[in-house]
């Protein structure tokens, strides 16, 4: 079988240091699983790619993801208090939301997991842990808000949120295979009682519903559902929503495990998929090589398992991260306070080190 061709898109900020360590993971997995051959080609995007090319998203950028089987991306943006600055102004539209628009990612997956061991690293009290958290984040990634008009006329501003029948049935279409394989229990997320688009959601949702008699749904509004996830994380399963209420909910989720640089996300379309990490590229601690790297490498298992179907490499990487992080080997945003934590690549080589076949 010839060697899967992963088009590599490191971007802006910690993206490039967390890369790195995917790669090194990756290619350990490559010898540990002869079928997972691998080659990678290294792309501009964000703004990497406004320097070397001027623009946030460029064509041979785009090329060399249509010339591969599978696209890792890193992060892309800059400092929140530069948006306005030519490089970053309308980076991440141009670039992220313009791949995703090209290839037709429209379901994004994102996982959140506390082990109960580890509830330690998680800010909350452990108690609300002590069941174990185990949910995954099913976005719609190509509708709503972020794909609406956009305009600004005079003193006035307007951004449109549409979402289509068809468009609302991809992600739940997921979300609903996704709860058979799971504990069967989805919920579904939305502001029903205010929006239309909310009450076109759950329409769709009911319909759907009477094809899977194994899953348990229920909806929830996205406020009390923002305020579950911390009360209550134990009680969800799978999650699905619009592309906005997935974004903050999903930020919001990921500080259960401990921190951002935790989650994973795969998003996944009609041919290539690609697999991002749910943060972004923490101008704030970039460059000083502290960036938690696990959710740039549990991107890789993400990638091997959806794009490849390599499942037994996919899990060895996530069990390898996992027992990095069971050893205490802990970047500084989830080392519990006044204890040693761990630079990126020390946390890299760690899970290179705990690698199985
Ligand atoms: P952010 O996700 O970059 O950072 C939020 C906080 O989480 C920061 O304190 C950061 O240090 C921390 N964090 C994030 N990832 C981490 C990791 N791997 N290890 C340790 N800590 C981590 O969000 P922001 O500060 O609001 O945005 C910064 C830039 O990133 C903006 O330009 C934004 O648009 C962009 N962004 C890009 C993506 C993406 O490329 N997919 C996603 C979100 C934000
Ligand atoms: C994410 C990011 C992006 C989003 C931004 C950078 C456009 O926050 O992937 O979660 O909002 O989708
Ligand atoms: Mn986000």
């Amino acid at each position: 079988k010839a060697a899967r061709k992963v088009a590599v898109l490191p971007g802006d900020g910690i993206g490039p240091e967390v890369m790195k360590e995917a790669l090194k993971v990756l290619k350990r997995t490559a010898e540990l699983f002869p079928k997972c051959a691998m080659t990678f080609e290294h792309g501009n995007i964000g703004g990497a790619g406004f320097d070397a090319h001027g623009e946030h998203f460029p064509a041979v950028t785009k090329a060399l993801c249509e010339r591969s089987d599978a696209i890792l991306f890193g992060s892309v943006g800059g400092p929140v208090q530069e948006q306005h600055m030519p490089k970053w102004k309308d980076c991440e539209k141009n670039s992220l939301l313009g791949l995703r628009k090209a290839f037709d990612l429209a379901v994004n997956v994102r996982p959140a997991k506390v082990y109960p061991t580890l509830a330690h690293c998680s800010p909350l009290r452990s108690e609300l842990l002590k069941d174990g958290v185990d949910m995954v984040i099913i976005r719609e990634l190509l509708g709503g808000i972020y794909f609406g008009e956009h305009t600004t006329e005079g003193d006035s501003a307007k951004d449109v949120c549409t979402y289509t029948v068809a468009q609302i049935r991809r992600p739940l279409e997921f979300a609903f295979q996704a709860a058979k394989g799971r504990k069967g229990k989805l919920t579904v997320v939305d502001k029903a009682n205010v929006l239309d688009t909310s009450r076109l959601w759950r329409k769709v949702a009911t319909e759907m519903a009477k094809d899977h008699p194994e899953v348990t749904m229920d909806f929830m509004y996205v406020d009390n559902a923002a305020m579950q996830l911390i009360k209550a994380p134990a009680s969800f399963d799978v999650i699905c929503t619009e592309n906005m209420f997935g974004d903050i909910l999903s930020d919001a989720a990921s500080v259960l495990p401990g921190s951002l640089g935790l989650m994973p996300s795969a998003s996944l379309g009609s041919k290539l998929y690609l697999y991002e990490p749910s943060g972004g590229s923490a101008p704030d601690i970039a460059g000083k090589g502290v960036a938690n790297p696990a959710a740039q490498i549990l991107c890789g298992a993400m990638m091997l398992r959806y794009s490849f179907g390599e499942e037994a490499a996919a899990a060895a990487i996530e069990a390898a991260v996992d027992q990095a992080i069971l050893s205490g080997v802990l970047t500084g945003d989830i080392a519990p306070p006044g204890t040693k934590s761990v630079s990126t690549s020390v946390f890299g080589d760690a899970v290179v080190a705990a690698m199985k076949a």
